[in-house]
């Protein structure tokens, strides 16, 4: 007995080394683990077996029963992996995986949609550097050193390269461009500068120590406050929809004579003139303006004189309007965003939406 399971261990598993299709191997296992196989057969021997070398022979007969099986089935799944059936076929009309494609953040859209109404009204586009100096952050825009107005701007200083001179610092507004563009320039013209600016805010749901600004410049001759206040309410009517009305409320910036606050109706419950949509008490409740029915969009005036004193154009020969809008603050009013925040996480599932 022992000898003829060792002669069917040898034949069994050097037959299963060089099976390599899933037939030779199913013949295989009926050949040997069959109702008929050779192992089977062996099992129906044992009877026959002197009592003394049962025991042994048993164990013998089980584990070549079990090496086999395995060895059979190690084989059928390597086989499975790297088989063909015949006649089968790839099928190349299957669809691919698409690559997911990038697509414009919701702010640089933004600013895309502002300047293009402007560009539309005949501004051009103007970049400045976010690396600003005292001079051009405060002093050439009328905010002289102890102005206390330089807190509410007050903002992230660099070192200086040389210890000196005065410190750089991350410009807390885009007014800056305004007189680094006169310098260059001369009027008329008018201009949009889009950009990124800095504060040192503390973070939550209406406040980023970075965001973005456009900020609007027209200087030429005899250009008055009613300019400013039709092309503001033109721009608002093309970014949020024509029924939108405007609201200025006097305000002061040290870089406009006279300034003001411009407020839009609010873009949800339609402020206090929308009869069809709100009534009263269903104003009372919209979350976005808290019941007011406006909602602050910009700051603007008409441009200090002493502005153009610091840039050398003669302050009784040109006039301008000046506007700056945060960029955030239009995008969560345009697209019903609650939370600065959304803008800055990098979460795919925000900016998938735009
Ligand atoms: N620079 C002002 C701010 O950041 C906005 C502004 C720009 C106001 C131009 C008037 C004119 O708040």
């Amino acid at each position: 007995m022992k000898e003829k399971i060792r002669e069917i261990e040898r034949q069994a598993l050097a037959e299963a080394a060089s099976a390599d299709n899933r037939d030779a191997i199913e013949v295989l296992r009926v050949k040997y683990l069959g109702r008929k196989g050779a192992i089977t057969e062996l099992f129906k021997k044992m009877a026959e077996v002197p009592a003394a070398e049962k025991a042994e022979a048993g164990i013998l007969l089980n584990s070549l029963k079990n090496k086999v099986a395995s060895a059979l089935e190690e084989k059928s799944r390597s086989a499975s992996v790297s088989e063909e059936e015949p006649g089968e076929k790839i099928d190349i009309t299957l669809p691919g995986i698409a690559p997911r494609l990038g697509r414009v953040h919701p702010v640089i859209k933004t600013i895309y949609e502002i300047c293009d109404i402007f560009v539309s009204l005949g501004f051009r586009v103007v970049e400045g550097p976010e690396i600003e100096t005292e001079r051009y952050n405060f002093e050439t825009l009328n905010i002289p050193l102890e102005h206390p107005s330089r807190d509410a701007f007050d903002t992230f200083y660099l070192k200086p390269a040389n210890p000196q001179t005065r410190k750089p610092l991350l410009r807390s507004h885009t007014s800056p461009v305004q007189t680094r563009f006169m310098e260059k320039n001369k009027p008329p013209f008018s201009i949009v500068v889009p950009g990124k600016v800095f504060r040192p805010d503390a973070t939550d749901a209406s406040h980023s120590f970075q965001f973005h600004q456009v900020e609007g410049l027209a200087v030429g001759d005899n250009i008055r406050f009613s300019d400013l206040k039709g092309l503001l309410s033109t721009f608002a009517k093309q970014m949020f929809g024509p029924n939108t009305r405007m609201r200025f409320r006097p305000s002061f910036f040290p870089f406009t004579e006279p300034s003001a606050e411009v407020d839009i109706s609010c873009v949800i419950c339609g402020g206090d003139s929308n009869e069809q949509r709100t009534t009263n008490d269903e104003r009372q409740k919209c979350s976005v303006c808290g019941g007011k029915g406006w909602l602050e969009i910009l700051g603007a005036g008409m441009v200090n004189p002493k502005v153009f004193g610091h840039v050398g154009y003669d302050p009784e020969k040109v006039t301008g309007l000046a506007f700056g809008m945060g960029v955030e603050r239009i995008a969560m009013l345009k697209y019903g965003i609650n939370d600065i925040r959304f803008f800055f996480e990098n979460d795919e599932r925000f900016l998938r939406q735009f």
